[in-house]
């Protein structure tokens, strides 16, 4: 069986882990060249778009793969979208891997919008220190926005960002008592970040609660319609026809 893994999360390096060593599978791990180091591969990997999805149908039919599981980050929607479009073209199955959105709970103060200019309408116009835990990608939108005190936090520096903004490293997962640790140092006044869901980059929410801090959240692009979405790893295996993980 081959299988060609989209990347990018730690949903696909799971997989990926999953997959190293198994008779009988034959497993590519696909990034797309966004993060300048990233980890080691249990698997063989390539970098690189494809080149939309007529050159992801392509490459999947070449490659002869017979299943393409796409486990992107949940807002790297233009792959979704190309994955989708691709493995219909090339008559290969196709599952996507993602995790489960946050949820607020009690005690949150979530403003919840669609698009970084509703975010930034959401944050009001009273100058405050936004914590921007969006990744690297993205700030495009914020790059002439002087109205707040921007603290950035991404894996690499970004290549646009707010004026006068602060960087800082990052690379999850993310602790809470650091995190409340850091937005105490720093006076974060509002977190504004995306529904990424899972537990490497939750604390910056529990840090929020913790303090009393608004956040505000931007939603999940939609997923590509029709295709089957699994959530826990042994479910993706179990599609693959593949017995569940080793602890
Ligand atoms: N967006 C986020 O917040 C975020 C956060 C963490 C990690 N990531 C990861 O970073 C990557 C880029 O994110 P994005 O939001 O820029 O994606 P995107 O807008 O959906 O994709 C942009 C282009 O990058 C290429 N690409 C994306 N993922 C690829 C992959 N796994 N393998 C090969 N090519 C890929 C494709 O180029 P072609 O059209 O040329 O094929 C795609 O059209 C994704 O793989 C995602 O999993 C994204």
């Amino acid at each position: 069986m081959r299988v060609l893994v989209l990347g990018g999360s730690s949903e696909a390096s799971a997989l990926a882990r999953a997959l190293a060593g198994r008779g009988g599978v034959e497993a590519l791990l696909s990034l797309a060249g966004a993060t300048k180091s990233p980890a080691p591969s249990p698997i063989p990997r390539r970098i690189g778009g494809f080149g939309g999805a007529a050159g992801l149908a392509g490459f999947l039919r070449e490659g002869r793969y017979g299943r393409l599981v796409d486990a992107t980050h949940p807002f790297a929607a233009r792959i979704s979208a190309n994955a989708a479009q691709a493995a219909r073209e090339a008559g290969v199955d196709h599952a996507i891997f993602t995790r489960g959105e946050w949820l607020p709970g009690p005690g949150d103060h979530w403003r919840e919008v669609d698009a970084i200019e509703a975010a930034l309408a959401a944050l009001g116009p009273a100058r405050k220190r936004v914590l921007l835990a969006v990744g690297g990608a993205g700030l495009d939108a914020l790059a002439r926005d002087d109205r707040h005190d921007w603290i950035v936090r991404s894996i690499d520096r970004p290549v646009a960002s707010p004026p006068g903004a602060r960087w800082i490293e990052g690379r999850p997962p993310f602790a809470l008592d650091d995190e409340i640790a850091l937005f105490r140092a720093l006076r974060v006044e509002t977190v504004l970040c995306k529904n990424s869901g899972g537990a490497a980059t939750r604390a910056k929410l529990d840090a929020a609660r913790a303090l009393g801090i608004p956040v505000v959240m931007l939603r999940r692009p939609a997923l590509p319609e029709g295709v089957r979405v699994f959530h826990a790893l042994d479910e993706v295996l179990a599609h693959l026809g593949l017995h569940a993980a080793s602890p």
